[in-house]
């Protein structure tokens, strides 16, 4: 009730005891509040770690893992052929597995493979390359598209996973995502205690 009541000016309280108060049994839950102001920056963080060439280039929607930043010269697909798999796992094809070239750590040559355990391209619908700021939002808070996780378990995996914290250490000539795993995770955190706004679709 209290939520209920600090989102009503007090005339609408009024007209909502007068009118509504007998259908107030049948009446869904009131919606929790989203503090947008408090949020949509704290998205914004989230989004330009999720949005940055270490992160997106491993969560594509077709087959082919990207590369991207100074010393590749532009973004392009993965050289060599390397595709997500014919059995859809993301460990590459048969006879050309991720895990040829990509150890559990990084090569520490420039051009060398970069490393962590268990290397793979993510499910296709996690999907942040090339999309906008409002996609990867809904993505991220879709249960059907994450992995079935909640925000805070969304929260827990950026903060603990050695494939994502890969990307504050990519290895040699390859630009780290912003900020750090610890700081990303408060900045989920933040973001759904503040109702997990997102930004209108651009
Ligand atoms: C080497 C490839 C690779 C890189 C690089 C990578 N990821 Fe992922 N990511 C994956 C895979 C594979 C999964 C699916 C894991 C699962 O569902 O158990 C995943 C799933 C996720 C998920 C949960 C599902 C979702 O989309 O909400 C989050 C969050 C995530 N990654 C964050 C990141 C962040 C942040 C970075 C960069 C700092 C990053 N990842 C870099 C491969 C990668
Ligand atoms: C034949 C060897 C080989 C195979 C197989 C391979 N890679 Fe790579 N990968 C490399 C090399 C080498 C680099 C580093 C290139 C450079 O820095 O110029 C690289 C770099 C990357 C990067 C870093 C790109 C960036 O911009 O940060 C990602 C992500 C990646 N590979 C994903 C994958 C995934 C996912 C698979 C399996 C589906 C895979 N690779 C299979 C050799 C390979």
């Amino acid at each position: 009730m209290r939520r209920f009541l600090i989102i009503l000016t007090p005339a609408a309280m009024l007209a909502a005891s007068v009118h509504l108060a007998p259908a107030q049994e049948a009446a869904p839950p009131p919606a929790l509040a989203v503090d947008t102001a408090a949020g949509l920056p704290q998205w914004q963080k989230v989004y330009e770690v999720f949005s940055h060439p270490r992160c997106a280039n491993c969560h594509v929607e077709d087959d082919r893992p990207r590369w991207s930043g100074a010393h590749y010269g532009a973004t392009r697909v993965h050289a060599f052929n390397v595709q997500r798999g014919t059995d859809g796992s993301g460990f590459g094809n048969p006879g050309l597995r991720c895990t040829t070239c990509h150890f559990s750590s990084n090569s520490n040559i420039l051009h060398g493979p970069p490393g962590a355990p268990n290397w793979h391209l993510a499910p296709a619908e996690m999907v942040w390359f090339d999309k906008s700021s409002a996609e990867i939002c809904a993505q991220v808070k879709d249960p059907a598209r994450n992995g079935g996780r909640t925000l805070a378990e969304i929260a827990v995996h950026v903060r603990d996973d050695k494939l994502v914290g890969w990307g504050w250490a990519p290895g040699p000539g390859r630009e780290p995502a912003p900020g750090s795993a610890e700081e990303t995770y408060q900045a989920i955190e933040a973001w759904s205690k503040a109702g997990a706004p997102c930004p209108a679709i651009d």
